[in-house]
């Protein structure tokens, strides 16, 4: 299935039920789709199902998560499971994302060192997004040692919010080739452009200038975030 057709499936196939997922604090099912003769595994959360937070408005996480995708795919990094807004299910409109087959013991605190070399992209996507929520076990590779990112409910806020395990690089140079991809990124969304219109869709104009903002900030000084000194700068539970 090319990429479009798999967004199509995502957002109109058949979803049907197969299960619950214990960890995580919103209602999230595993599900399955079919469409065109093809079968897809994937993650449904819907909308209602998401606990109220004081800080992000209740009913937005879904969209958060889908706006995640859109940033990793803009910024030509396949970080994000493909992720799609729906407006029905079984329990009604929420996000569906293509399930990563994983072990989920092989998560960031048990990547080798080869492994982590490799998460620069990461690190600069949680700081665009403003990733308020970057846990271990939500860093992981599937078979062919693809890094996978998910969860990506809590960004997107305004106020500086970045809680993470990955301090790996911090005060570090950004590689050149990373601020190639950011400054494209940046140059793709101007309020005329199809990229912000679709991110308009997800989040509030000031959660797409704030955006904005922190890759501008990101391309003046090239080195990836220092941890916050006034708040705490890891998630809670870090796994
Ligand atoms: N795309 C995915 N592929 C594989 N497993 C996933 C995917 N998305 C979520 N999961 C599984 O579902 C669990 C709950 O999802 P999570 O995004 O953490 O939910 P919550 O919104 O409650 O924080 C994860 O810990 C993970 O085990
Ligand atoms: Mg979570």
């Amino acid at each position: 299935m090319d990429h479009e057709a798999l967004i199509l499936a995502l957002q109109r196939g058949k979803l049907q039920l197969e299960g619950q997922f214990a960890a995580g604090s919103n209602t999230t099912f595993l599900a399955r789709i079919s469409a065109n003769g093809e079968t897809l595994r994937v993650v449904y959360k819907p909308t209602r199902g998401e606990r109220p937070l004081w800080d992000f408005p209740t009913g937005t996480l879904t969209r958060r998560e889908v706006a995640a995708y859109q940033v990793s795919r803009l910024l030509g990094w396949e970080l994000v499971p493909p992720t799609v807004l729906r407006r029905a299910g079984p329990a009604g409109g929420g996000s569906v994302q293509l399930f990563i087959p994983h072990n989920p013991e092989d998560h960031f605190f048990n990547f080798s060192l080869a492994d982590q070399e490799r998460l620069r992209p990461v690190v600069l996507l949680d700081a665009l997004i403003n990733n308020a929520d970057r846990k271990s076990g939500h860093i992981f590779l599937d078979a062919e040692r693809h890094i996978w990112l998910i969860d990506h409910g809590l960004c997107f806020h305004r106020e500086d919010k970045l809680r993470t395990v990955l301090w790996l690089f911090a005060g570090t140079p950004i590689p050149p080739e990373l601020l190639s991809s950011l400054s494209c990124f940046v140059e793709q969304l101007n309020p005329t452009a199809p990229a912000w219109l679709a991110l308009k869709k997800l989040l509030r104009p000031a959660e797409i200038r704030a955006m904005l903002r922190r890759a501008q900030a990101l391309l003046a000084v090239p080195v990836f975030p220092m941890p916050p000194t006034t708040r705490r700068p890891f998630p809670w539970p870090p796994v």
